[in-house]
């Protein structure tokens, strides 16, 4: 979605803002603007289309200005367009703003500005705000922002210049991320850590009401006028690991760093001799935990097929009831949580609304809300009683990869860790888990070495038809949905995934001659069944590309290609099963000349319902 850079200092303000949304590209966006104070004069630059657009169009001009605010768009209201992109200002162009959000009240606020003589000149939401802020203003920013947000209904973060003020930037945030960067002597906004690491790793995470106002000579937050005191918190991520690193793309980088990333979100929670799971961020004690009557667990898109591989785990292991929904779906159904119920919430972002939306639902009626997500400071993560961070560094390509294994990876720790709470499993047992578990990183090692050439042919020439199915039954078929959202989400190849035995219901009959189908095959107890699912396929003369594990003889002779994984608990298999779909979708896509790493129409941070 979109993302916001402001800048105030002493270096040149444009080349440090550019750089800033080059980095916030992989959020999504349509359009790309900026605007600096130059002698006095706010100075505006914006076009539809890429940051290059707007690299072009800046040139060598406005090389003096030391202060200004970037933006990239994602279009809410009003198409992408050249009017449409930010910075907005006011009607004599002395203060303009970038936002990120929505102004739900956005069209009584502008009759009201109209009335009063505004005139508007855009279809956005977004206009409203520098006008409200010309409104209010009297010879100081920081007052008149303060004033302007409290008529605003919706979700904001915003930054405004001025040119009566020209050395200060003024901000303010509700229920959209806004990171306030210390430099030396120099001040950044932004809306993610990413687009900071070639500063600073010094951030503060700007609260839900608060303004900030930067200047070169230093920082102010405030609520409600009154100045606050904040901590500053050291970033670990660093520069380079927002880079491609030689990669031909953000996502093949992510997908190859997995083994890494595992071994991120497993170290230090698995004790020395594999005897058990520190999870020392989870705070319920046991006592608490013997009440907890089921588990819901709510998420979006990728971390919602995450989920689902939860409910598996931990239904099988702690035979407690776990129910999975929707984020967008889930508080509009009155849902029967309550003091009882153990909520987890997942996220990489920590900044999806839906789910935050979920989060907030699930802490009013009384659930104890536990947050699985990779973003330090993230507003899901200030916000859930506790975290499990997982990790895996940044994830820049808008599929997620990475986030999605090392979600898997906390979901079963916390599994492990509450069966051994719960004494659901023998110590010996438990620790022959443990043991399993820890080798699934170097097993994904194996997999590249062993399966990255033929996934790729595979890829080249056997997805090129429109339409592509994926088949699997319990784990496998949670696998299944996020292969097929992978394939679908960048190469644009529509794919749906089916629980094995329910193609016969319907499905069946858009199998014809050639058309691919995934058949993933590693949960052992079901073999047999699977495999009589997937000739009822072959008997359709679709082309089937099996999933299993090396040594498994049936699968091989009833498909036509085989992807073959290391061995592992059934339990884990969904790890080492995606990363031949991620690289499958990955390689399709490539051979479409697609655009990988930004999809058409989507956007990496989903901060609008
Ligand atoms: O940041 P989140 O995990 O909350 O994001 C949820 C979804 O938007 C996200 O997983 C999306 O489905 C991915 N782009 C899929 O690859």
């Amino acid at each position: 979605m979109c993302g916001i850079v402001g800048y105030v200092g002493n270096r040149a303000a444009v080349p440090i803002l550019l750089q800033g949304l080059k980095t916030l590209e992989y959020r999504g966006y349509d359009s790309a603007g900026l605007a600096v104070i130059e002698d006095e004069v706010v100075k505006i630059i914006r076009s539809q289309g890429k940051i290059a657009v707007l690299e072009d169009l800046v040139g060598e001009r406005l090389s003096e200005a030391t202060c200004g605010i970037g933006h990239t768009r994602w279009a809410t209201h009003g198409r992408p367009s050249d009017l449409n992109s930010h910075p907005h200002t006011d009607c004599r162009g002395e203060i303009a703003m970038v936002h990120n959000g929505i102004i739900e009240n956005y069209l009584e606020l502008k009759e009201f500005l109209s009335d009063k003589g505004h005139e508007f000149t855009s279809e956005t939401d977004t206009e409203v705000l520098p006008h409200l802020v010309e409104h209010y203003y009297q010879d100081n920013l920081l007052a008149a922002v303060s004033r302007a947000i409290k008529d605003l209904r919706g979700s904001y973060a915003t930054v405004a210049v001025c040119n009566k003020e020209p050395n200060k930037l003024v901000a303010a945030r509700k229920d959209t991320p806004l990171i306030i960067g210390i430099g030396d002597d120099e001040y950044f906004f932004a809306s993610d850590i990413t687009a900071l690491l070639e500063h600073t790793r010094k951030i503060i995470v700007m609260d839900d009401g608060e303004v900030a106002c930067l200047t070169p000579e230093g920082y102010q937050i405030y609520r409600d006028m009154q100045p606050i005191k904040k901590e500053i918190t050291t970033v670990t991520w660093d520069a380079e690991s927002a880079k491609k690193g030689g990669y031909k793309h953000f996502m093949l980088k992510e997908i190859h760093e997995q083994p890494w990333a595992l071994q991120q979100t497993l170290k230090g929670r698995i004790a020395d001799d594999r005897s058990g799971v520190r999870l020392p961020e989870f705070s319920l004690d046991k006592i608490q935990l013997q009440r907890i009557e089921k588990v819901t667990i709510v998420a979006c898109g990728t971390s919602y097929h995450a989920g689902l591989i939860g409910k598996y785990a931990m239904e099988k292991i702690l035979r407690l009831p776990v129910e999975v929904d929707i984020a967008s779906e889930f508080r509009y159904r009155d849902p029967l949580i309550d003091k009882k119920t153990l909520m987890l919430v997942i996220s990489q972002s920590g900044e999806t609304a839906d789910t935050l939306a979920a989060l907030r639902e699930a802490k009013r009626r009384g659930a104890h809300v536990v947050a699985i997500t990779n973003v330090l400071g993230s507003t899901i993560s200030r916000e859930a009683h506790d975290v499990i961070y997982t990790w895996a560094g940044p994830e820049i390509a808008v599929a997620s990869t990475k986030a999605y294994t090392t979600q898997l990876a906390a979901l079963y720790l916390l599994t492990m860790y509450l069966a051994e709470k719960l004494g659901r499993m023998k110590a010996n047992e438990l620790q022959a888990l443990i043991e399993d578990f820890y080798r699934i990183p170097e097993k994904i090692d194996e997999i590249f070495a062993s399966c990255e050439e033929q996934i790729k042919n595979i890829a080249e020439k056997n997805l090129k038809s429109d339409d592509a199915f994926f088949v699997g039954r319990s784990m496998d078929y949670a696998v299944a949905l996020e292969g097929s959202l992978k394939l679908k989400e960048i190469s644009y190849i529509h794919a749906e995934a089916y629980a094995a035995g329910e193609l016969k219901h319907g499905t069946l009959a858009l199998i014809v001659e050639g058309v691919p189908v995934l058949a993933l095959c590693t949960q052992r107890a079901l073999i047999e069944k699977t495999i009589s699912n997937i000739k009822e396929i072959k008997a359709r003369d679709a082309h089937i590309i099996g999933l299993c594990y090396e040594g498994m003889k049936e699968v091989p002779q009833v498909v036509d290609d085989t992807i073959f994984l290391p061995d592992t608990n059934d339990l884990f298999a969904p790890i080492l099963a995606v990363t031949p779909l991620q690289l499958l979708a990955y390689y399709a896509a490539c051979a479409r000349g697609c655009d990988v790493d930004q999809p058409r129409n989507l956007a990496k941070s989903v901060t609008v319902e």
